[in-house]
Order: C-alpha cells, then sequence, then structure tokens
C-alpha cells in the first residue's frame, strides 16, 4: 500500500508489469493502450454520456461489449497493482497505465491528470456500439470520432496507435500485427500504410483485412479496412503522409489528441479537480469511488471485475485445501456469466500454482438452470463469444476440473458439467437429465458430440431419446459422474487421484487431442450454422417429396396396404 496519490509509486509498478514473457509479444503494454482507449472512446459529447469516468468496463453490459473482447487480460494484468494501492479508482489506474505503457515502449509523453471515479454500478453505462467497427470505411470512422469531438488530423494521429500490438482471431476476428516491431512506439505503421502494397485477403473465418508479405521476414503485415480507408480518404491520407514523413509531428500531436482521449467526459475546475456538475450534464453523474478492495486473484472473495449485477460468481481459493473453488449462483448461463468464468478460469491459469478447478453452485437446489434460450437467441454472438469459448476452455483447461453437482443439472447445465474432467454428485438432491427431447429443441454439433465422446453409446442414447432423469447412484453407475458426495468428497477424490500433479505440462494439449471432435464442433461455429440450414433444408425438401409420394399413391394407384 503506497500513500494515497503517490501516482510515481503506481506508475512503478504498471512499468514493472508490462514486461510479460509468456503473453503476445512478451508485453502487456498494447494491450493496456486498448484497454485505456476503449474505456474513453464511449464518449459522446452531444450527451455528455459515456468516456474515461466509471471504469465501466467492470459492468458486464460494457466489459462484455464483443467490441471489448480480450481486454480482461488488460484489466487481469493490473490487479496486483489496483490491490497495491488500493486508492486508486480503476477508471484512473486504466487511463495511466495505457499513458505509462505507451511512454515506456519509446512514445511521447503524455500529460495524464488524476480525479476520476468509478460507479458504483451499472445505471450510467454508455450503450454498447459507441466502438469503432475495423471491417468499415471512412463515413464510419468519421461518425465515431466526430461523436467524440475530434477533426479528421486528430483521428489520424491516434490511429497511429496501430503502431502497437496485434490483431487476434479470438478477440475481433482480424489476425496479426500492423508493424514488424509492435511493442515499440513510432511512426513506422504510417509509413508502411504509405509505402507498401496491400492486398485484400478473407482469412479462414471469413474476415476481410488487408495483407503485406514481408519477403525479408517472412511475415505478413496486416491492416484493418478502417486503417485502409485512413489511405483512400485524401483527408485523412494527408495526414498519413505527414506522419510518415515527420516522427517528431506524429509524436507530438499524438501526445496531444491522446491526453485529449483519456479526458473525454471529464470536467475540471481550475484547480484540477473534476466537477460533479459537467458530469452531471445528460443526467450523468460521476459516484463516488467504489470503496470495496478487489483483492487479489488468489484470495478473492469477489473479484470486482467480475460482473456483479447477473452473476455473483465467488472466486475462492479454498487456502485449507489448496484448490480454487469456482463457485457461482446464477440462474442461467447468458452471457455475463459466461464471461465472468472466463476471466475466473484465465485469473486462475495467470495467477494460481497448477492445481484444481472446482466448480459448483451456490445455489442449493441447482447445479446451473442451463441455458436461457430466449436470451441466447436474442444476443448476438452467444454461442461464439461466450457459451461454446466457455465449454472449450473447460474441455481443454490446462488443469483438472471437477464439477461438484449440488443439485439439478438439466440440459445445459449438464453439458457444462460434462466439459468438466470429473463430476462428483450430491446423493441427496438433484437430478442430471438431457431433456431437449422434452424442451423440442434439438442439440446442436458440440452439445451432441461431447456425450458422445465421454460416455457409452447406451447411456448416450437413453440420454438423448428417452430424456431420463439420473439419480446420483445410477449416473455413478452409469459413469456420467465419477463420484457421489459434496465438497469433502471432492477434496478426497482430487487426492486419491493425485490430481494437483497432474496440472500444467502437456495435460491442455492432451484434451484438446482426446476431445478433438468435440472441440473442433465448438470453434467451427460458422461450419456448422451452416450444416444446421442444409439439415433443416434437407428435411424441408424430403417432407415435400415425400407428400407427393404419398399424395400419388393415394390418388392414383387406388392401391391398398
Ligand atoms: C477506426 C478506429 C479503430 C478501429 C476500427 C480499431 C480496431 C482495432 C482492432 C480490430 C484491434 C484488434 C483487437 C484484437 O483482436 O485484439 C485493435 C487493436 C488495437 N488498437 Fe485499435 N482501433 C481503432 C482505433 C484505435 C485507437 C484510437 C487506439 C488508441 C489510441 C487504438 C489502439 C489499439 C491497440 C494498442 C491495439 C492492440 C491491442 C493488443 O495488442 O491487444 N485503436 N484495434
Amino acid at each position: 500500500m503506497s500513500k494515497p496519490g503517490d501516482f510515481a509509486a503506481v506508475r512503478k509498478d504498471i512499468v514493472a508489469l508490462l514486461h510479460q514473457p509468456e503473453y503476445d509479444d512478451g508485453s502487456a503494454g498494447p494491450v493496456l493502450v486498448r484497454l485505456a482507449w476503449h474505456s474513453s472512446g464511449t464518449y459522446d459529447a452531444e450527451t455528455d454520456t459515456g468516456g474515461s469516468n466509471g471504469a465501466g468496463m467492470r459492468y458486464e453490459a460494457e466489459g462484455g461489449d464483443p467490441a471489448n473482447a480480450g481486454l480482461q487480460h488488460a484489466r487481469v494484468f493490473l490487479e496486483p497493482v489496483k490491490e497495491k494501492h488500493s486508492w486508486i479508482t480503476y477508471a484512473d489506474l486504466w487511463t495511466l497505465a495505457g499513458v505509462v505503457a505507451i511512454e515506456e515502449m519509446g512514445g511521447p509523453s503524455i500529460e495524464w491528470k488524476a480525479g476520476r471515479t468509478d460507479y458504483v454500478d451499472d445505471s450510467k453505462l454508455p450503450p454498447r456500439g459507441r466502438l469503432p467497427d475495423g471491417a468499415k470505411g471512412a463515413d464510419h470512422i468519421r461518425h465515431i470520432f466526430y461523436r467524440m469531438g475530434f477533426s479528421d488530423q486528430e483521428i489520424v494521429a491516434l490511429s497511429g496507435a496501430h503502431n502497437l500490438g496485434r490483431c487476434h482471431s479470438d478477440r475481433s476476428g482480424f489476425h496479426g500485427a500492423w508493424v514488424n516491431n509492435p511493442t515499440r512506439f513510432s511512426n513506422q505503421y504510417f509509413r508502411l500504410l504509405a509505402s507498401l502494397d496491400w492486398r485484400e485477403k478473407t482469412l479462414e473465418n471469413g474476415v476481410k483485412q488487408f495483407v503485406h508479405v514481408d519477403e525479408d521476414l517472412d511475415e505478413e503485415l496486416m491492416m484493418l479496412p478502417t486503417d485502409m480507408a485512413l489511405l483512400s480518404d485524401p483527408h485523412f491520407a494527408q495526414w498519413v503522409k505527414r506522419y510518415a514523413e515527420d516522427k517528431e509531428l506524429f509524436f507530438a500531436d499524438f501526445a496531444k489528441v491522446f491526453a485529449k482521449l483519456v479526458e473525454l467526459g471529464i470536467k475540471r475546475d481550475a484547480s484540477g479537480k473534476i466537477t460533479n456538475a459537467d458530469n452531471e450534464r445528460g443526467r450523468y453523474r460521476a459516484a463516488p469511488k467504489k470503496s470495496a478492495r478487489p483483492g487479489k486473484p488468489a484470495d478473492a472473495v469477489v473479484d470486482t471485475t467480475i460482473p456483479e449485477e447477473t452473476v455473483l460468481p465467488f472466486l475462492h481459493a479454498n487456502m485449507a485445501h489448496d484448490l480454487p473453488q469456482l463457485m457461482f449462483q446464477t440462474s442461467a448461463l447468458a452471457s455475463g456469466f459466461c464471461q465472468a468464468l472466463l476471466l475466473a478460469l484465465d485469473i486462475i491459469e495467470l495467477r494460481h500454482p497448477p492445481g484444481v478447478v472446482v466448480t459448483t453452485s451456490g445455489i442449493q437446489k441447482f447445479y446451473s438452470n442451463g441455458l436461457d434460450l430466449e436470451h441466447a437467441n436474442a444476443t448476438p454472438g452467444f454461442f461464439r463469444d461466450s457459451l461454446y469459448r466457455l465449454w472449450r476452455r473447460f474441455l481443454t483447461y490446462p488443469m483438472p476440473t471437477v464439477a461438484l453437482l449440488n443439485g439439478h443439472a438439466f440440459a445445459g447445465a449438464l453439458m457444462l458439467a460434462l466439459m468438466h474432467d470429473y463430476r462428483i454428485q450430491n446423493p441427496h438432491r438433484g437430478y442430471l437429465c438431457l431433456n431437449e427431447l422434452e424442451l423440442g429443441v434439438p442439440l446442436r454439433p458440440p452439445m451432441s458430440s461431447v456425450f458422445r465422446q465421454k460416455l457409452s453409446p447406451h447411456t448416450y442414447r437413453t440420454l438423448v431419446l428417452e430424456a431420463k432423469r439420473y439419480k446420483a447412484l445410477e449416473a455413478l453407475k452409469e459413469g456420467i459422474v465419477d463420484g457421489l458426495g459434496g465438497i469433502e468428497e471432492v477434496l478426497a477424490f482430487v487426492e486419491e487421484g493425485g490430481l494437483v500433479k497432474k496440472a500444467g505440462g502437456v495435460y491442455g494439449l492432451l484434451k484438446e487431442e482426446m476431445w478433438r471432435e468435440t472441440v473442433e464442433y465448438l470453434d467451427g461455429w460458422e461450419e456448422e450454422q451452416e450444416r444446421d440450414g442444409k439439415v433443416q433444408g434437407r428435411r424441408e425438401k424430403e417432407k415435400v417429396e415425400g407428400e407427393r409420394r404419398v399424395k400419388g399413391w393415394e390418388t392414383g394407384t387406388k392401391a391398398k396396404l
């Protein structure tokens, strides 16, 4: 703990965490810059809403926005700093981290002022959809950045941040880095954009981007369609050329515009203090600092970066037994819940020694309520970005996983349990059942495949075609669960199997191979959609043809069976 207001101490600790040999290009810097930008880039000048105040990404509505995919890594990197200097607000920490990262990666010094507050709930969050879409053109860019109050020159200067970091297929769908040395800040992005040949390429996932193959380095560099728009639009292009030619000018302009970016939505009095009146404009008011300590991941009770509103997962390290235990409390497998669990699994992997992960529910009656079909159908990308991602993570997690089925696990809940390596069921409460037959909902490929891969053909048939409800003893006999009991029995099971020692190493890779069929279905979401469509089409066609044949038989032949 440092003295409140000792930002030099915070800066020092941010610098210390930038070196991350296991992550991306060995640096947390680029993703921290993106965190600062996305915290601020929601600003709307007209309504004076959004902006860098509030640290809204702690809440699902903003943190779970697909536009913010991947930024949980940045937030997790910063968690130890927040814990050590608990007086700093998240909103200040996230913006300061971006500024420090740029400076440390060789960029210009950027003016940064403190005083942001953290929202105490999610009622003041900006709506989704305010961040730019890399697949679009100049009109879209202007629409987004003019809304924040930036000029064409400022837009181009800001875009120079793409000198840093890379695109990740599992986050934005785009792939690769813009420059050869993506952890060194310079004007190379502009130089490459202006001088190289860029050709359009469609990636395996169907996403279109622009690429240039660097013959010497045998590396493919990339540009987003929005980056290319800076070149094709003459007003933008003049600034691309100037910044490509004049690094000093770019550094000076970038420093100014990034300082402006992280101040969006912040109004100050002459002494620099954030003034409430301005934040009240558009019915926005800076909320008091959230006082709850986030806690360090190892012993956190509730991690505040986990959206508390939709789900309450408790990440306890059960210190007595040294097992990370994920206890959740939720009505259904909705996106918030999935994202929270994904984050918790990241925290465990990155901040815990290898061990065994146990999941269970805080609600006695249910392990989980399964899928909320309405939410699933109404939420774009729910399967790909939330549910399937979570299942895949469990299925191939680099540590043993145990689902403690404290109560009912029907449909999606049972599928979640099957994605774990082991299951222990409460002998006194709850049924296991795959009741899609009763719900009238077809099983999608990965949902079916995991049962096919992990259970006997006989059990698979009974589960799917009879929707049988299994009590604990029967479930054990059929091999759906591996043992009966509660947490004590789980611990004994872990102990007996020496499971803690199995974690790490090739553990995750072995699972990738073992469950390859399900993994491929989880990954190949788009193809499966297509296949679903074809299957449906074929069924329709068969029905029509069948109808024609039967009619022909009824009217034409008069034959009797
Ligand atoms: C038209 C405007 C912009 C669009 C469409 C855009 C889009 C993107 C996309 C698609 C990614 C890849 C994300 C991933 O897959 O991980 C990305 C990364 C990044 N963006 Fe932007 N961006 C824009 C403006 C900015 C601005 C204004 C900044 C900062 C001033 C910025 C900083 C970054 C950084 C540092 C990364 C790398 C992150 C990492 O390595 O994890 N971007 N951007």
